[in-house]
């Protein structure tokens, strides 16, 4: 059984991941709209993943018995002023889910719960995972700076690499 402590951050934590997804769904509907295909799809495929990471902690909360309680969810940004803006956004958000992450391994701790410790132990990896590969794209953005050619590529490139990912998986 959960303890009520845990229960409420691990709820409030999937409020994040949803917000998460929405804020990349969002992003994801920027690069439509500059007809960017590659860069909205691997925003889109964030998306995804988020509701996923938000799902796993869904699940997890069933299987110790507590309760999934939802509330609402923030309205996102809907507007950048480039693939660079976006993408240094993302990375700040990025890093301040990494920090609601370690809260969480901080409050297991203390409340002695081994289970939810080693639980998040998989939120701990993917964030070192996430933040290193939107600072990826964030790096190659910030040499492309206004080469429309070069972002283009960039965007091409996005877009192999999700549907590689998509046939793999
Ligand atoms: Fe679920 Fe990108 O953190």
């Amino acid at each position: 059984m959960l303890n009520k402590k845990i229960q409420d951050a691990l709820n409030k934590q999937i409020n994040y991941e949803l917000y998460s997804a929405y804020l990349y769904l969002s992003m994801s509907a920027y690069f439509e709209d500059l007809n960017l295909a590659g860069f909205a799809n691997w925003m889109r495929d964030h998306f995804q993943e988020e509701t996923m990471h938000a799902m796993k902690i869904f699940d997890y909360i069933n299987q110790r018995g507590g309760h999934v309680e939802l509330s609402e969810i923030a309205k996102p940004d809907h507007t950048w002023k480039s693939a660079q803006d976006v993408f240094t956004n993302t990375l700040k958000h990025e890093q301040f889910i990494t920090s609601l992450i370690n809260g969480l391994v901080n409050l297991a701790r203390e409340e002695k719960d081994h289970a939810t410790e080693s639980f998040l132990q998989w939120y701990v990896n993917e964030q070192v995972e996430e933040e290193a590969t939107v600072n990826d794209i964030l790096q190659q953005l910030k040499l492309i700076k206004d080469n429309t050619g070069a972002l283009l590529m960039l965007d091409k490139e996005l877009k192999t690499t999700i549907n590689a990912q998509t046939t793999t998986q």
